[in-house]
């Protein structure tokens, strides 16, 4: 038995230093030392020799072991040492590596545009107010005073759901909507979309407009070129850009005008932007029509107001330098990344 003891313990040795990791050094403790490992076998047969025998071969088995537990453990802290030092290795980190940037997105320029449209007249004590997109025919003409005959109400400018639901054609009907809610003094700015049935190069089905409006006692004409020459100076950021009002024709005010600021592209000498007028187009406005009043229930003989309606998208364009409409649409990230933050 001495002999078998022996020889278990060398191949037993041996087989642990050839070991190549921690998974076969598992299998190799099982094997030999486990429950049902071969020097446990040895063990369980001790009991059987002669009484005289057993004290030594017992002694002899449990050397063995211990010594093969010992090379065990050994080897062991070996194997995963090294196994550590390839992970770290493997793992390793550079610090000294520049980090990646993280991307800055950045806003749409039409939403920059009405930004910093509402900024500048919330600095002049206006509110903001929205309505809905989808509108009745009541809010979006009747209530604005434009009859039933009116070419605005025709089929070609205005995307009809039936007889009374539409998509809003201009963001007036918002004035309705807080006139009846609210009561004055009133000084609303309301930003959105509108939609025609228009499409080509100079206009899209869909576009952006900011309408404004004040609602107080002794409101006149010279409140509403005064604040419109402020807020246009303002915007194009010119003390002495030139405004003029032309007399002009809407339903829902009396009296109305059209706005022009000089030419911010040739400075009024003259270019293809303002077809050699000098002048450039930028808002429609006017005093509120007793009419309009009369459907919001506002008492003419104590108030008066003002309002005006802008087109963002041509605004954006003048400020920005961009001459084709449908770039604003079209999502290329090349394009609108040019805006900043
Ligand atoms: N709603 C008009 C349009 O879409 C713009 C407008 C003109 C609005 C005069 C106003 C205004 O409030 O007073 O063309």
């Amino acid at each position: 038995m001495q002999d078998e003891i022996e020889e278990v313990q060398r191949r037993a040795e041996r087989e642990i230093a050839e070991a190549g990791d921690l998974d076969a050094l598992e299998r190799l403790r099982v094997a030999y030392l486990g429950k049902k490992g071969e020097l446990t076998a040895l063990l369980k047969r001790v009991g059987e020799l002669d009484p005289a025998e057993r004290k030594a071969a017992g002694q002899a088995v449990n050397a063995a072991k211990e010594a093969v537990q010992a090379v065990l453990e050994a080897r062991r802290e070996e194997l995963s040492r090294s196994e550590l030092e390839s992970r770290l290795q493997a793992e390793r980190v550079d610090v000294t590596l520049p980090g990646r940037d993280a991307e800055v997105g950045s806003r749409h320029p039409i939403t920059r545009m009405v930004e910093r449209i509402e900024d500048l007249f919330a600095g002049m004590g206006f509110e903001s107010a929205t309505g809905p997109e989808v509108e009745d025919a009541y809010h979006n003409f009747e209530a604005l005073n434009i009859p039933e005959d009116h070419p605005a109400r025709m089929m070609h400018d205005t995307f009809y759901f039936d007889e009374d639901w539409l998509l809003r054609t201009h963001t007036s009907p918002v004035q309705i909507r807080v006139m009846r809610d609210r009561s004055p003094p009133l000084r609303t700015i309301a930003a959105g979309r509108v939609f025609r049935c228009d499409s080509d190069v100079t206009h899209t089905p869909m576009f952006h407009q900011v309408e404004g409006f004040v609602v107080d006692e002794g409101v006149t004409f010279a409140h509403l070129k005064g604040l419109l020459q402020d807020f246009l100076q303002a915007l194009f950021e010119r003390d002495d850009l030139p405004v003029r009002f032309r007399p002009s024709y809407f339903p829902f005010t009396e009296p109305s005008a059209e706005v022009d600021i000089g030419c911010v592209i040739c400075d009024g000498g003259g270019c293809r932007v303002c077809k050699h007028t000098g002048w450039l187009e930028v808002l429609g406005a006017g005093l509120i029509h007793p009419n309009v009043f009369a459907q919001v229930g506002i008492d003419t003989e104590c108030y008066s107001g003002l309002a005006f309606g802008m087109g963002v998208e041509r605004l954006a364009m003048l400020r920005y330098g961009v001459d084709d409409l449908r770039v604003f649409f079209d999502n290329d990230v090349r394009f609108l990344e040019q805006f900043g933050p």
